[in-house]
């Protein structure tokens, strides 16, 4: 069971992501708790305000660090976080293992950041772990959380209905996933390699690793090291 905390100024944004298909199921199951928090709740101001102008000037607002401190706070007052993720374009590039060592966490926090991000201080006295998605420029960090908590819930044990599912992702061995195919067998003459309908496992396993090594070979030399 790994809980996730998302801290946002747009919650409704999240909502839907997590009442659907896997991720539903994996929260109705109890394998996860998802609970969104819109960082305005937590403003002290008058008019609920949760980002400011940048000190020295320049273009963009910049989020204010008291809701922030606020929600987090009032977060370890009920439990024990074992990250603060803190999602911007300038963390650490996020990749399955990482993926791996979250899902056997107990308790996470994930703040989305807008604007210009959030104050620094922000970031130094609170935030554990800055992961990005990717290097491109989203509007706002909710989708990077959203990615990162749908990689991290799939691999809970009793998410997936077969439990070898996540062992064969791509990346989990440094390869990428063979190709796979359902019926029909033959389709307008475009045919089902012939090892697969063999019933040979021995064989069949072969020819999905060899697969395998040459997909990575052709499409992602790098992972090969
Ligand atoms: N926020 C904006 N862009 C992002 C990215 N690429 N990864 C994580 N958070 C982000």
């Amino acid at each position: 069971m790994v809980r996730i905390d998302i801290i946002t100024c747009l919650p409704r944004l999240l909502d839907s992501f997590f009442a659907h298909s896997i991720l539903k199921r994996a929260i109705d199951a109890n394998h996860a708790e998802v609970v969104v928090h819109d960082l305005r709740d937590y403003s002290t101001s008058k008019h609920k305000n949760v980002d400011d102008y940048a000190f020295g000037g320049g273009a963009g607002m910049v989020m204010m660090i008291e809701p922030i401190a606020n929600c987090i706070r009032s977060l370890q007052a009920k439990r024990t976080y074992d990250e603060i993720i803190y999602m911007t374009p300038d963390g650490e590039r996020f990749e399955q293992k990482t993926a791996n060592m979250l899902s056997m966490c107990q308790n996470l926090i994930i703040l989305c950041g807008h604007y210009k991000g959030v104050d620094e201080r922000v970031r130094q006295h609170f935030i554990t772990k800055e992961i990005s998605i990717g290097d491109y420029v989203l509007s706002g960090g909710e989708l990077a959380a959203a990615v990162v908590s749908d990689a991290i819930i799939r691999l809970i044990p009793g998410v997936l209905n077969d439990e070898t599912s996540a062992l064969t992702d791509s990346f989990q061995d440094n390869l990428l996933a063979p190709p796979v195919y359902t019926r029909p067998a033959d389709f307008e003459g475009i045919k089902v390699p012939e090892i697969l309908l063999s019933g040979h496992e021995k064989k069949i396993n072969d020819w999905r690793l060899e697969q395998s090594i040459e997909r990575t070979k052709a499409r992602r030399p790098d992972l090969l090291g």
